[in-house]
């Protein structure tokens, strides 16, 4: 890898010249152009993933480079080198649209971790890309459905960890579809021609629990009428998905811990061990912070599984995929009926977008399960949507115990959420017309959109 490519834009030839050396350390790819016009030949002429440029200039300055690059690359991130002292000058830079700014002078280390930092999220960028093109063709992923970036991102991470047999950990809200990650995962592990079997404590006392995943011998326990292997020796060499991690007792816990770090298990009733070789997939509904803080889950045992994490985001933050996956559901629901409907009408759809989906993709399913068998006609129309209410009310249990900025930085996200959905539903998808109304550059509104993965038309 040679590194992102890169065009450095400063009128002190010598300043533009030592940050190209200091660059020299993560790609080979560098430019150097003394002004605006000569930046902006350069970047007709040939691709670049990162511009760095001074703001002051004599003729046209960075910022008007910056807007230059927004209209006609629009995926291109640009890097301002800002005076010091001029906090303003940099808040405009960033409300602007700039990827970041420098603050003259800085040094190697400052440099080099934004342009390290961007040119991650590139290659990340073009890997979803390839996902998404792929996608077109197989229209899921392991019977995964979404478009929804921050879908498309689980994708591939799944891809990048099922290789490895470190323990994975997934979070996300009831029916996010963390089962359908786990399988995923080991659909697509060295593991697949292995079993996937599935545990789930809340189901069983907990001696049963303890006999079912560790084995028992014959008599162990009242009603142990013979040896019992155990999951983790019947998924040998395949995948153990633990569902509801943070319902298992404690107890439990140790025990699989114990598993986990000598890579063998005792039976019940048993004093030889037995060596296992699985991979462990847990879920929990739960976000971990919370359940270690809670005290119900063992640190220990935590920072054993969550070597690798994947986490599902909300329906009702993948808005785009609500329509499709609905159209799924509606395909698959038509199987049976004698003339099922076959299309959901656009009000309905704008009643599905608004949905708050508590219960997630599940939620969806029934509903439209429902509307299918509810339907007289070929449509779905906004009557055949039952819906449960929608809590309307911020959620303060969810969010009071958190730390003060992790809970401002989710208000934000969600203020900030909100108010670009509107602003787009209200300018037709139009980011150009969003932006104005929002009073931001549009590639200022880009930039948030991007940020919380949220899809335009453009
Ligand atoms: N992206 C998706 N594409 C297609 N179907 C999905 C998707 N996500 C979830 N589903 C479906 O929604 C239902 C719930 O998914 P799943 O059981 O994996 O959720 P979960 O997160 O394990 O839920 P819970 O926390 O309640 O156990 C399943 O029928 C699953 O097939
Ligand atoms: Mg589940």
């Amino acid at each position: 890898m040679k590194g992102p490519r890169v065009l450095v834009v400063d009128d002190q030839k010598d300043f533009a010249r030592g940050v190209a050396l200091v660059l020299g350390e993560v790609t080979t790819s560098i430019e150097v152009a003394n002004s605006v016009e000569e930046a902006v030949d350069l970047l007709e002429g040939q691709t670049f993933d990162l511009v760095l440029s001074d703001v002051k200039m004599p003729g046209r300055d960075g910022l008007s480079l910056l807007d230059h690059v927004h209209e006609r690359w629009p995926r291109l991130r640009v890097v301002l080198f800002t005076a010091y002292g001029t906090i303003e000058a940099a808040v405009a830079a960033i409300k602007r649209g700039a990827y970041d700014y420098l603050t003259k002078p800085f040094d190697d280390a400052e440099l080099l971790v934004i342009v390290r930092r961007a040119y991650k999220e590139i290659l990340d960028e073009d890997e979803i890309e390839r996902l998404r093109a792929e996608l077109a063709e197989t229209r899921s992923f392991h019977g995964i459905y979404g478009r929804d970036r921050r879908m498309l991102q689980v994708m591939d991470s799944i891809r990048r960890i099922a290789p490895s047999a470190a323990p994975v950990v997934v979070w996300g809200e009831s029916g996010t579809g963390k089962e359908l990650v786990a399988r995923a995962i080991h659909a697509e592990s060295p593991r697949a021609r292995a079993p996937l079997l599935a545990f789930n404590a809340a189901a069983l006392p907990d001696t049963l629990a303890e006999a079912e995943l560790f084995g028992a011998r014959k008599g162990a326990y009242t009603g142990a009428d013979k040896d019992r292997k155990g999951l983790f020796a019947d998924a040998s060499g395949g995948t153990l998905f633990i569902d509801e991690l943070p319902s298992m007792p404690q107890s439990l816990q140790g025990k699989l811990l114990r598993a986990l770090q000598e890579g063998e298990v005792l039976p019940l009733g048993s004093s030889t061990p037995v060596r296992v070789d699985v991979r462990i997939v847990a879920a929990t509904n739960v976000e971990p912070a919370r359940l270690l803080r809670e005290g119900r889950l063992r640190k220990d045992l935590y920072y054993r599984l969550s070597v690798m994490r994947v986490t599902l985001p909300p329906l009702r933050e993948r808005i785009e995929d609500i329509g499709l996956l609905a159209n799924l559901f509606l395909e698959r629901a038509a199987g049976g009926g004698t003339k099922p409907p076959t299309r959901i009408s656009p009000r309905a759809l704008r009643l599905l977008v608004s949905h708050d989906w508590p219960g997630n993709v599940r939620e969806l399913q029934n509903v439209i399960e429902r509307a299918a068998v509810m339907c007289r006609g070929e449509e779905i129309g906004p009557a055949d949507i039952v819906l449960e209410d929608d809590d309307l009310e911020w959620e303060p249990e969810d969010e009071d115990d958190l730390a003060y900025e992790e809970a401002k930085r989710k208000v934000l996200e969600r203020f900030q959420r909100r108010f670009v959905e509107r602003a787009m539903a209200e300018t037709g998808g139009n980011l150009a017309a969003a932006a104005r109304r929002a009073g931001i550059t549009r590639a200022a509104l880009h930039r948030i959109v991007k940020r919380l993965g949220m899809e335009t038309d453009e």
